[in-house]
């Protein structure tokens, strides 16, 4: 596991705090600080970024979760967001889709970005948006022609992809308003989000009820318990879709991140992203990310599993399979900022979508356009198209059971 680097002792804002490229130090006269302090401080917000904190402050400091209005529906539901930060990490959660809307890091000087891809009012999240940031159910990906048969009966999804239903159909997990409570406990503080789908929503058998837990860790850990219960029995996949960018929202493309994955074998596609069935190894592949590579190394090759998805969009097969306890699959280190992701799950795949449909005709928080590979996705879940692939991991819950999954995203700059 990767930890969090000891903070820096300097104190918010102040000159001590600051440099010419951001940097912490506690060098140079009062005069030349300030000096230093100034230029700094235009500089940086020329550069889009506040003059945050310096993470002395913010490491050992718990804040929230603290809600705030962020807009009605067409039907006039309220959407809140939440603030809460932990261990350094900061977070907004939006109670529309779930909607992680920022997450905010430092990198190895203390500077706080966003790093996670997303919208700043909620009418851009409800007119269109690709899953920016959103919990994804009932089935996270794709189901062959939106159709399973499960104990002899035929059911119909809706297709919103192609000939395939994505993400759980038109108005999936991602476009509910989920009842929100702030809890805080020795592990951190959090939110637990809850949402009901009826019998037959979008499709599926039986109503589920879902809850999902984010809580920010004391050492600023990013942690998602996912459960569900079903009157019927029924299939289940859920994740989590934020778009990743290391270095910041908006500020280019994720090429040069450093990818590295726990998986041998990969999930290769059709013309419609839907699995052929076969468990292809990744050896001699551009997804083989077993030693590390950058995200851009390979993504120009010309392999017919990368025309189909327009760049990676795969289903990489962990090595660990399911697990009971969260075990460490993928690491992300940008060079730029320093900042590390490790993501630790419960779950037997992981969709690496590197944001291949992005294509310019989104602008984001910060007012940046996001165009193809400004982000990237790690969506821990079971395999596409388990319904109908019998010999994948089973996706099918039953009256009586409990769903359950875990994700871990833990953070550091070095
Ligand atoms: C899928 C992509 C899809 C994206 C939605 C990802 O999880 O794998 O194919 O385009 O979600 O924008």
């Amino acid at each position: 596991m990767t930890t969090r680097p000891s903070a820096p002792t300097t104190a918010p804002g102040s000159a001590a705090s600051l440099t010419a490229d951001g940097g912490t130090t506690a060098r140079g006269t009062a005069a030349s600080r300030r000096t230093v302090l100034a230029a700094t401080a235009g500089g940086l917000a020329a550069a889009g970024l506040a003059a945050a904190p310096a993470a002395a402050d913010s490491a050992g400091r718990t804040r929230g979760p603290v809600r705030e209005p962020f807009g009605r529906l067409a039907d006039g539901t309220r959407v809140d967001r939440w603030t809460l930060e932990c261990g350094g990490t900061r977070l907004k959660v939006l109670s529309y889709g779930g909607i992680v809307q920022s997450l905010e890091l430092p990198d190895r000087h203390g500077r706080y970005a966003n790093v996670s891809l997303g919208f700043a009012d909620l009418d851009s999240y409800v007119a269109d948006s690709p899953y920016f940031g959103a919990l994804i159910g009932r089935y996270g990906n794709r189901i062959a022609e939106g159709r399973f048969t499960l104990d002899g009966t035929t059911y119909q999804l809706p297709i919103n992809d192609g000939d395939h239903s994505l993400h759980g159909g038109d108005r999936g997990f991602d476009k509910r308003v989920w009842d929100v409570e702030p809890f805080t406990s020795p592990a951190g503080v959090g939110l637990t989000l809850r949402y009901v789908s009826g019998d037959g929503e979008m499709g599926y058998p039986g109503a589920l009820a879902t809850r999902v837990d984010y809580t920010l860790t004391r050492r600023g850990d990013w942690r998602i318990d996912y459960a569900a219960t079903a009157s019927a029995p029924t299939v289940v996949n859920l994740t989590s879709h934020v778009y990743f960018n290391l270095a910041g929202e908006g500020s280019g493309d994720i090429y040069d991140h450093r990818l590295r994955l726990a998986a041998s074998r990969y999930t290769p596609v059709d013309a419609g992203l839907i699995p052929t069935g076969e468990l292809a190894p990744v050896a001699r592949t551009p997804f083989d990310f077993r030693r590390g590579k950058s995200v851009g190394a390979d993504l120009r090759e010309n392999h017919e599993q990368l025309l189909y998805g327009k760049g990676i969009d795969h289903n990489l097969v962990l090595d660990k399979g399911i697990t009971r306890a969260p075990k460490r699959v993928a690491t992300v280190r940008e060079p730029s900022s320093g900042r590390t992701m490790t993501i630790a799950t419960t779950e037997p795949g992981l969709q690496f979508y590197s944001g291949n449909f992005l294509d310019g005709s989104f602008a984001g928080t910060s007012g940046r356009v996001y165009r193809q590979g400004d982000g990237f996705c790690l969506e821990t879940q079971h395999f596409p198209d388990s319904p109908n692939q019998p010999s994948f991991p089973s996706t099918v819950l039953r009256p009586g059971d409990t769903y359950r999954s875990t994700t871990v995203h833990s953070f550091a700059a070095a």
